[in-house]
Formats: C-alpha cells, sequence, structure tokens
C-alpha cells in the first residue's frame, strides 16, 4: 500500500467566505456533496462566526444538522472564540478549528484581540474540546508573510505551534494566508518542528497567489508533512487579509500527489465534475493550473467509455 495523505478540502469554508455571491444552506450542501463523489472524506464545512462579520458562513448550524455520512468522513468546523466553540459544538461538530494569527495586526483585523488574548482564548479552547471529546486543530495563520507587518519570523511560528500542542491540540495546520511563502521559507518552519518530532501532527495550508504552492507541497511533504488543505477550482481567499486570493486548487494537489504514487483516495478525473459543479453554484469561473488538461482527460475517458 502506498503512503496516504490526507487531503482536506476547505472551499466550503474558505472559498465561500470571500464570495461575492452569498450560497443558500442547500447550495452549500449541493457542493458537499459534489466534493464527496470525488473521494474527498475531510471536509472544513464552513464556520461558525459573526455573520455581521462574514454573512457567506451564516447558516452552518442548518449545514451540520443536513451532513450525508459517508463512511469515515471528517467533517470540521472554523472557530473564532468560545461562543464560535458553544455554537460548534451544538450543532454536533465532532472537530473543531481555531485561528491564531501569528502576528499582532492580524489577530486584530481577523478577529479584534490582540496576539495575546487570541493566544490564550486558542489554548483554552484545545483544552475545551479535548475535555469535551472533539478534535482539536488550530490554524497558524500568516505563518510566513503578514499582509500588514511583512516576513513573519519563523521561531515565532514554531513557538505558537509547540504551545498549542502543549494545550492539546491534535493538528496545527501551518498556515501561508496570503500565498507568500516559499519552499526555503516552508522548511525553516517546518524542519525545526520535525527536529522536535512534530511533523505527523502538523498539516499545512497554502494559497496559489504567486503560483507556488506546490513546490510548498513538496518541501512539506520532504519534512515528513502528510495532511494537506486545499480548495477544489482553486476557490478562495481571507475577506480580512488584503492580496489573499485563492488557495491551492484541490485539483492540482491530487494530480501531483497521485502521480507520485502517493494514496489520497481522489479520483482525480471525478474532481473536474467537482469543479464545474462549484462553478455552476458560485457563479465565479474556477480551475486550478492543470484544470483544462483534466478536463481534456474526462472527456477522452468519457468517450472511451461511452463508446
Ligand atoms: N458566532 C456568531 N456570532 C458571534 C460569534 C460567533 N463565533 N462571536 C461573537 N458573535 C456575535 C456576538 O454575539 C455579538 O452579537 P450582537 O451584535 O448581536 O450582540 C456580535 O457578534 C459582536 O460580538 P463581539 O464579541 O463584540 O465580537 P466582535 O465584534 O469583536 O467580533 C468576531 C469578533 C470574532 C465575532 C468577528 O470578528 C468574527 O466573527 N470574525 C470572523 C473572522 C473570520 O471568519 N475570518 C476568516 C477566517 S480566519
Ligand atoms: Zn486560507
Amino acid at each position: 500500500m502506498s503512503e496516504r495523505i490526507v487531503v482536506n478540502e476547505v472551499s466550503p469554508r474558505d472559498g465561500l467566505q470571500s464570495q461575492g455571491k452569498t450560497l443558500t444552506v442547500e447550495q452549500r450542501l449541493e457542493m458537499i456533496q459534489a466534493l464527496l463523489a470525488t473521494g474527498i472524506r475531510s471536509i472544513e464545512v464552513g464556520s461558525f462566526v459573526s455573520p455581521k462579520a462574514v454573512p457567506q458562513m451564516a447558516g452552518t448550524d442548518a449545514l451540520f444538522a443536513r451532513l450525508p455520512m459517508p463512511d469515515q468522513v471528517a467533517y470540521s468546523a472554523l472557530i473564532p472564540n468560545a461562543k464560535g466553540y458553544e455554537l460548534a459544538r451544538a450543532a454536533g461538530a465532532r472537530s473543531v478549528a481555531v485561528v491564531l494569527s501569528a502576528t499582532e495586526t492580524m489577530n486584530q483585523r481577523n478577529i479584534r484581540m490582540s496576539l495575546d488574548e487570541t493566544t490564550a482564548v486558542c489554548l483554552e479552547l484545545m483544552q475545551q474540546a479535548r475535555r469535551d471529546g472533539l478534535e482539536a486543530r488550530a490554524y497558524v495563520a500568516v505563518a510566513f508573510e503578514c499582509p500588514f507587518e511583512g516576513v513573519t519570523p519563523a521561531e515565532r511560528v514554531i513557538a505558537l505551534t509547540q504551545r498549542l500542542f502543549d494545550a492539546g491540540a491534535d493538528k496545527v495546520i501551518i498556515a501561508d494566508t496570503i500565498g507568500a511563502a516559499h519552499p526555503t521559507s516552508v522548511r525553516g518552519v517546518l524542519e525545526p518542528l520535525r527536529s522536535l518530532g512534530l511533523q505527523e501532527r502538523l498539516s499545512c495550508h497554502f494559497h496559489d497567489t504567486r503560483g507556488m504552492a506546490l513546490a510548498n507541497v513538496l518541501a512539506s511533504l520532504d519534512a515528513g508533512v502528510r495532511e494537506f488543505d486545499s480548495s477544489i477550482g482553486g476557490l478562495g481567499g481571507c475577506p480580512f487579509s488584503p492580496g489573499a486570493t485563492g488557495n491551492l486548487a484541490t485539483e492540482d494537489l491530487v494530480l501531483m500527489l497521485n502521480a507520485m504514487g502517493l494514496n489520497t483516495g481522489i479520483d482525480s478525473l471525478a474532481l473536474v465534475d467537482a469543479v464545474q459543479r462549484v462553478q455552476a453554484l458560485t457563479e465565479t469561473p474556477l480551475g486550478g493550473h492543470s484544470f483544462r488538461w483534466l478536463q481534456r482527460q474526462h472527456q477522452a475517458h468519457r468517450e472511451a467509455t461511452h463508446a
């Protein structure tokens, strides 16, 4: 058996939160069904945040109530604070992800708390989730560069990551929120964490703003990371960080990992249908670097099987 890599699909949250068009709960559910049909089994369903701050995420509780439950599916929800935690738990979420931005300004802009306050809240929520038997996940956002403060010191990201693990985090997601990382900066954060033996408890979240997301995935694989976030068609961005464009496209990630002989459990041709479905739902042109090529393979496959 080839080595298993978890591809965690974040389009229903990271993708939709910055879209001009707000999808209904029904449409968000349809999107999740299209994602499940590709073999994707790890999905960030949405966030429990203020609907005034992010109207696109209103109704995540109703969405949780209607989620399909195929074998082995792992759903998570993003939460910014204790209120979000309570709402997520009440909605039946089994896994929550807090967001700790590595810089002062980003925390203020994103969730209106200082870095110290956010750190304290996140550590407390990790402990709480563990006590309640939920999976405790934590993003360290702007882990390489902040749109307000510039380059983020790797030592700070490493120290925050260690504190989150000490508080009981199951997984820490090193997030390049604005897509400014490159393989050398990725190694600068991940290699020290690997030397602490933490690589298998990490995930990486890259945006493809400067076209380096897959190179960063490769650097992360070399550092022992076995889980990645991605978003169908590259849908994504953060409404609170100027210049953040789309996430690493799921089709690009899956195509590369599958080609490398790693086991994602996801059918790359089936992703074409999902990209098209999400494109229609969001009314946004979508597709990663490989999309046109994949579309041709998909078409050829269809013709061959219907001949
Ligand atoms: N979910 C839903 N509503 C929430 C909430 C949550 N997690 N946390 C707070 N609220 C509500 C409060 O109940 C209050 O409602 P009211 O105005 O009806 O009384 C209102 O939001 C303001 O509460 P307050 O604690 O003063 O929050 P704030 O105005 O300082 O905003 C956040 C803080 C975190 C709630 C808000 O900035 C937010 O939701 N940000 C989301 C950021 C995000 O999603 N970023 C992208 C992903 S990283
Ligand atoms: Zn993101």
